[in-house]
């Protein structure tokens, strides 16, 4: 019997962060036993905000491979790919960009709120609008049975479910009265998808709140963020220059324990709960220093970054294996991406001319 298949992946904006960890990377590398799982390295979404600079660009893609590696996704198990090397999916998403309106791309909330939150006016490139479409693409191309992603994702997963609905009804003779679920089993190509959701909270960022009091999520860009290739030396320095309780000034002081980075990373990462649940006790009664709390802390999160660092460092001795991963998982994805254009070009009657495509493909 053949696993399931899962699909996701991540646009390459920096290296990765225990924000990533908690909210997917863990549950990635808990997934791959499982599932047949394909990583997607979204590189052509990063030239939506970072056209000017495509050596950083190429830097983050190898970066996010490093990390994946490091963290422990297994190459042998999974599936690690970089998009602009899947022709499939640019032909996709030129296709797919027929089947949803144009008024319905700018109802997508998620388009909506980035273009608010970085500031993108309404000079944007029209890429940016294009780009969901182009997660459609990677996702359909590759016909996945669950899609595991973050709650902002979910506008797109969306798309990708609208998309294969419109084009088994019109292609593929599938009725509008089928349940999604039954629409491969009625004679569509795409399956209605079915998002993952990751149910951890965003984390916190080591960094403290906004003007209106909120914590920040950890995210490179406010600085805040803990990497998953930081050094035993640098997660010390972070955790030490941690927010905390900005109203406890000395030991003695009883400290708050709620909306406080440093309970928030204990209670995430901490596994003896016996000492988290004792310490916050005493924390609150002004019986514990916070440095005592941060090494504690700066312990727990040595332990988890510990191997992740020795497989990196591994890794680094033989550059030469990163690239060998991601030409090795492109080549496998381009197989089923293959297909599945395939596939779709004869149920468009598009197929004329078979022996043109240069990527050979086994069934
Ligand atoms: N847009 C996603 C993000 O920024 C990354 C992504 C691209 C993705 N293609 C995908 C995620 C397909 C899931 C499936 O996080």
């Amino acid at each position: 019997m053949s696993k399931p298949r899962i699909l996701t992946g991540d646009t390459p904006t920096g290296r990765l962060h225990l924000g990533h960890w908690v909210g997917s990377v863990e549950n990635r590398v808990k997934l791959q036993d499982s599932y047949d799982c394909y990583f997607i390295i979204a590189n052509m979404h990063a030239f939506t905000t970072r056209m000017e600079d495509p050596a950083a660009i190429r830097q983050s893609v190898l970066d996010i491979v490093i990390d994946y590696l490091s963290a422990g996704i297994d190459p042998v198990k999974s599936t690690i790919f970089v998009q602009s090397e899947i022709p499939a999916i640019a032909e996709l998403t030129f296709l797919f960009s027929m089947l949803l309106s144009f008024p319905r791309v700018m109802r997508n909330p998620t388009i909506k709120s980035e273009i608010r939150d970085k500031d993108l006016g309404d000079n944007y490139p029209f890429g940016f609008l294009l780009y969901p479409i182009g997660q459609v693409a990677d996702i359909l191309a590759f016909r996945p049975s669950l899609v595991p992603v973050g709650e902002d994702q979910v506008p797109h997963l969306e798309m990708a479910r609208e998309v294969a609905r419109r084009f088994n009804q019109l292609y593929c003779q599938v009725s509008p009265h089928t349940e999604d679920k039954d629409n491969i089993k009625a004679g569509g190509l795409f399956p209605v998808i079915e998002p993952l959701l990751s149910n951890t909270p965003r984390l916190v960022g080591i960094g403290g709140p906004n003007q209106d009091g909120n914590l920040l999520k950890m995210s490179k860009s406010l600085n805040n963020a803990i990497f998953l290739s930081d050094d035993a030396d640098a997660v010390h320095k972070k955790v030490m220059a941690m927010y905390t309780d900005p109203n406890r000034l000395k030991k003695t002081d009883k400290g708050q324990v709620e909306n406080n980075p440093l309970w928030i990373f204990h209670d995430t990462f901490n596994s003896d709960k016996a000492w988290v649940e004792e310490a916050k006790d005493k924390y609150r009664q002004g019986q514990i220093g916070d440095v005592e709390c941060k090494k504690k802390l700066i312990e727990v999160l040595i332990a988890l970054l510990k191997p992740m660092h020795q497989r990196r460092q591994a890794l680094l001795k033989n550059p030469e294996q990163i690239l060998e991963v991601l030409k090795q998982g492109t080549m496998k994805a381009n197989e089923i991406a293959e297909v599945t254009l395939k596939h779709t070009k004869e149920l468009i009657k598009q197929d004329y001319i078979k022996e043109l495509r240069h990527i050979s493909y086994s069934n």
